[in-house]
C-alpha cells in the first residue's frame, strides 16, 4: 500500500465507492405507507440512486392520497391499489424501473407476483412470505423472470458486517467452532402495544404468519450469521416464549443451531428485553480467533486471536479494511455511520444490480452481496423448522439446503 492510499479519498478529491457510477437516477415506487416504508423512502434518497416517483401507500385510497402528498409523490403517481399501480406504470415510458414492498407480511406474495408479472425488480421487505409454500413458489417465479429481488435484511448492508465476513473468509479466525447470535429489543413489553396497528397484525397470525418475533427480528439474526460466516444453518432445536404480557404468538425464541460442518451456535431472539433496543450482536469462534460485532456500536468489530492484544478494526478509509467494506463506507472515519447508511448501501447495491440487469451487463463476480431471494427462502426454512422443532417439543429439525428444498 503507498501513502497515497492511506489519505482520506475526501482528501484526495472525489470520493470513489468502486462501484460504477450510474449516468441517472432509477425510477422507484413504494407500495406501504407505515414505519419500515419512510425509512426505505429516506436511504433510497440517502443512496443518491433512486428518484422515489409512485406510491400505493395503503389498502385505502384516502388514506394513500394523503401520505402521497406527505412523501412528495404526484397524485397522479399515487395508486389506489398496488395493482394498478403495477398495470399502470409499466405502461409509461416513465413507468418506475422498480418496486419496494414494506407491507405487512400475508401481502408480500401476491404484490411480489403482481410486479414481478409486470417486469419490474423487486425490494421486499422480510420475512419473505408468511408460509414456506409460498416462498419456494416465489424463488421459481423470481428465478423463471430473471429479475433482480432483493430481501431488506438491511443489517448486511453495515460496512463492518461486510467487514467481518471478509475477514472469515480470508481466514482471520481459522476454521469456525462457535456461531453467537441474538436481536434483542424492549419494545413489546410496554403495556399499551397492542393498541398500535404494526402490533396488531404482528400478533394475528393471518397476517403475521406462524410466528411473530421469529419473522420479525429472529430472521435478521439467523440472516447474519449465515451472511458473515458463509455456512448455511443445517438443523436446529427451538423453544417459542411467551416472556411478556399475554399474546397470542412468541415474543422470545431460543434456538439450538447446527451449522454446515456440524458447527454449533446459539440464536436467541426477544422482544421483552428490558434495557435492549436494536441489540442485534454477534460473536463468532474460530480455531484461531474470534469476531465481535454489534450493531448499536456498528462501526467497529473486535478481534481477538489467542496470547494477543484484541484489536478493534474500525470502519473508515485507508484503515487496512476490505475493499467490500470501504465500498460502502461514505464518510471518514470518526463522522460515524449507522443503520440509515447500512440501508442506503442496500439501496446502492440495488440500483447497481438493476441497472446492470437492465442493460445486459454482467457485474464483477463478488462486487455486490445483497441479500436475495435465496435469503428469504433460507429465513422461511428457519421460520418453518422453528415452528416444527417447538410444536414436536424441540426436536431437532432440518432447515438446510440437504432437505431437499
Ligand atoms: P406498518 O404496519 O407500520 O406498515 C404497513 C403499511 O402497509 C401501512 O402503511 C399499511 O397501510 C400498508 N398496507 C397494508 N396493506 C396494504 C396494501 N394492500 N397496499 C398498500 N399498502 C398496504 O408495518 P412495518 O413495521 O412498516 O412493517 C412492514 C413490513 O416491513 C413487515 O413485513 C415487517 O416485517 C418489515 N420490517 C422490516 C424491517 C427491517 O429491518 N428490514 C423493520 C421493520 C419492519
Amino acid at each position: 500500500m503507498s501513502a497515497a492510499d492511506l489519505i482520506s479519498p475526501f482528501a484526495r478529491g472525489p470520493h470513489l465507492l468502486g462501484f460504477p457510477t450510474p449516468d441517472r437516477r432509477l425510477r422507484i415506487g413504494i407500495v406501504g405507507g407505515g414505519r419500515i416504508s419512510k425509512v426505505q423512502t429516506l436511504a433510497m434518497r440517502l443512496s443518491d440512486r433512486w428518484d422515489v416517483i409512485a406510491g400505493a401507500f395503503s389498502s385505502d385510497l384516502e388514506t394513500s392520497r394523503k401520505a402521497g402528498k406527505t412523501w412528495h409523490i404526484s397524485p397522479d403517481r399515487t395508486y389506489a391499489t398496488y395493482r394498478e399501480m403495477a398495470e399502470k406504470e409499466a405502461k409509461r415510458s416513465d413507468g418506475i424501473e422498480a418496486v419496494a414492498i414494506a407491507t405487512p407480511n400475508h401481502t408480500h406474495y401476491d404484490v411480489a407476483r403482481v410486479f414481478i408479472d409486470a417486469g419490474i425488480d423487486v425490494f421486499c421487505e422480510k420475512p419473505l412470505t408468511t408460509t414456506l409454500e409460498d416462498a419456494l413458489l416465489l424463488r421459481k417465479c423470481v428465478h423463471q423472470s430473471g429479475l433482480v429481488f432483493m430481501v431488506a435484511h438491511a443489517y448486511s448492508g453495515h460496512a463492518m458486517v461486510r467487514q467481518a465476513k471478509a475477514m472469515i473468509a480470508a481466514g482471520e479466525i481459522g476454521r469456525i467452532r462457535q456461531i453467537h447470535v441474538e436481536y434483542v429489543q424492549e419494545w413489546m413489553m410496554h403495556d399499551a402495544i397492542t393498541n398500535f396497528k404494526h402490533v396488531q397484525w404482528r400478533q394475528n397470525p393471518e397476517q403475521a404468519g406462524q410466528t411473530a418475533c421469529t419473522a420479525d427480528i429472529g430472521t435478521h439474526a439467523h440472516h447474519l450469521a449465515c451472511f458473515v460466516t458463509g455456512l448455511e444453518m443445517t438443523s436446529l432445536r427451538a423453544e417459542l416464549l411467551v416472556c411478556g404480557p399475554p399474546k397470542e404468538l412468541d415474543d422470545t425464541v431460543y434456538v439450538s443451531a447446527r451449522y454446515e460442518g456440524d458447527v454449533p451456535g446459539l440464536l436467541w431472539a426477544s422482544q421483552v428485553a428490558i434495557g435492549d433496543f436494536v441489540g442485534l450482536r454477534m460473536r463468532i469462534y474460530g480455531e484461531k480467533g474470534s469476531l465481535k460485532w454489534d450493531q448499536e456500536n456498528p462501526e467497529q468489530i473486535l478481534f481477538s486471536r489467542m496470547g494477543r492484544h484484541a484489536e478493534v478494526v474500525r470502519r473508515g478509509f485507508g484503515a487496512g479494511n476490505n475493499p467490500n467494506a470501504e465500498r460502502l463506507t461514505r464518510a471518514p472515519s470518526g463522522n460515524v455511520e449507522g443503520w440509515l447508511e447500512a440501508w442506503a448501501n442496500l439501496f446502492t447495491e440495488f440500483e447497481i444490480a438493476v441497472a446492470a440487469r437492465r442493460a445486459g451487463q454482467t457485474l464483477p463476480v463478488g462486487l455486490l452481496q445483497y441479500p436475495t431471494i435465496d435469503d428469504g427462502v433460507r429465513g422461511m426454512k428457519f421460520i418453518d423448522a422453528v415452528v416444527q422443532s417447538h410444536t414436536a417439543g424441540g426436536i431437532w429439525v432440518n432447515c438446510g439446503p440437504e432437505d431437499g428444498q
